[in-house]
């Protein structure tokens, strides 16, 4: 059982010193797309070398606090035989699981999700918690037009995330919670403020109704952004402004950190739109960044599952953790994109 002032301590840790984290916690499912997309055959043994390949890039750990993984990856071990989450330890980088099963289609409420996987989900903590795991992540995923989410599908994936929560707590891992509102409609960011607001008001209804401990949370989210099919899209001060504004009316300042998913952003403004939110000063958390998407993107097509490609994949994937920590501490200009990309 972990109590409070470790389970904040942990967080903290995973945040410390202007890092965020690395979601490297794609399903089998998910980086079989991904590799598809590049060519990469989806055997064991790729998905092995590809994670191998990002978690041994030399000075990650300044940017990356740490990284969340998927169950397979946690079985596994480098070509030299440390198993990854001793190479994450050993490399001051906190090493997390993902253990949701996810979104399935929520029965009744057509074009709504509900995230499954509780079942057996403490016996499951118990035993990431023996293989050195110190945090978890849980995502429920809400899709956005003009009817869509009702309230029902609001309440059930707040529920999910707080289960889920209290369990990861009672193990002693930090539950990471990642209500993530889809960004890949027409609403304008009007909708997408209303419903991030929504959601994040529900699950931390449901945090505090069952007993969560706030002070050993994190939350990750989507920023407010225009949904990308819209014609109109908010530059970084405005999606700064409205995702902040958000931030402030529903997320106590008892949690310790919040984070943000890329959640289908280019590279480009993900980077902009972070280090617009970090200049706009110090908030009551923590404030960074959790990126699959847009720290890996480059990484991957680079590699492309060529031997030869490896130390290249690694430069790009070193530069793009540089630019996201500069971002992350409100230092990113597009001049230092440049300068480092010429020496990438
Ligand atoms: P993206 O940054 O690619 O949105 O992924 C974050 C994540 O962990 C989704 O669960």
């Amino acid at each position: 059982m972990g109590t409070t002032s470790e389970l904040e301590r942990t967080a903290r840790e995973m945040l410390a010193d202007g890092r965020g984290l690395l979601a490297a916690d794609e399903s089998t499912g998910t980086i079989t797309k991904r590799f598809d997309a590049h060519g990469i055959e989806s055997t064991e043994e790729n998905r092995r070398r590809y994670r191998e390949l990002l978690f041994t890039t030399g000075g990650i750990e300044h940017d990356l606090g740490g990284i969340i993984l998927y169950d397979e990856t946690v079985r596994q071990s480098t070509s030299e035989g440390t198993p990854m989450v001793s190479l994450l330890g050993q490399r001051g980088i906190v090493p997390g699981i993902k253990v949701d099963k996810g979104a399935k289609d929520l029965a009744g409420f057509p074009g709504e999700k509900v995230t499954e996987g509780l079942d057996g989900l403490r016996e499951r903590f118990g035993e990431y918690r023996e293989l050195g795991l110190r945090f978890a992540k849980w995502r429920t995923v809400t899709d956005v037009d003009d009817e869509r989410p009702t309230p029902t599908g609001i309440h059930v994936n707040a529920h999910v995330q707080a289960r889920y929560a209290a369990l990861a707590q009672e193990a002693g891992l930090v539950p990471i919670v990642e209500p993530e509102s889809i960004m890949d409609g027409d609403h304008g960011i009007d909708r997408s403020a209303e419903v991030t607001e929504a959601v994040l008001q529900a699950v931390f209804d449901q945090l505090l109704r069952q007993r969560v401990a706030l002070e050993g949370v994190v939350l990750k989210t989507n920023m407010v952004v225009s949904g990308y099919a819209g014609s109109d899209q908010a530059g970084p001060d405005e999606v700064a402004e409205r995702t902040l504004q958000v931030l402030h009316r529903v997320v106590p300042p008892a949690v310790p950190g919040i984070v943000f998913l890329s959640g289908g952003q280019d590279d480009a403004q993900a980077t902009a739109n972070l280090d617009a939110i970090q200049r706009a000063g110090a908030q009551p958390w923590i404030v960074s960044f959790s990126y699959a998407r847009a720290l890996q993107g480059q990484a991957m097509a680079t590699w492309g599952g060529n031997e030869d490609d490896v130390e290249a994949a690694q430069r790009v994937f070193r530069h793009r953790t540089r630019m996201t920590g500069l971002a992350n501490r409100g230092q990113w200009t597009p001049e230092a994109e440049q300068e480092h990309t010429a020496g990438v």
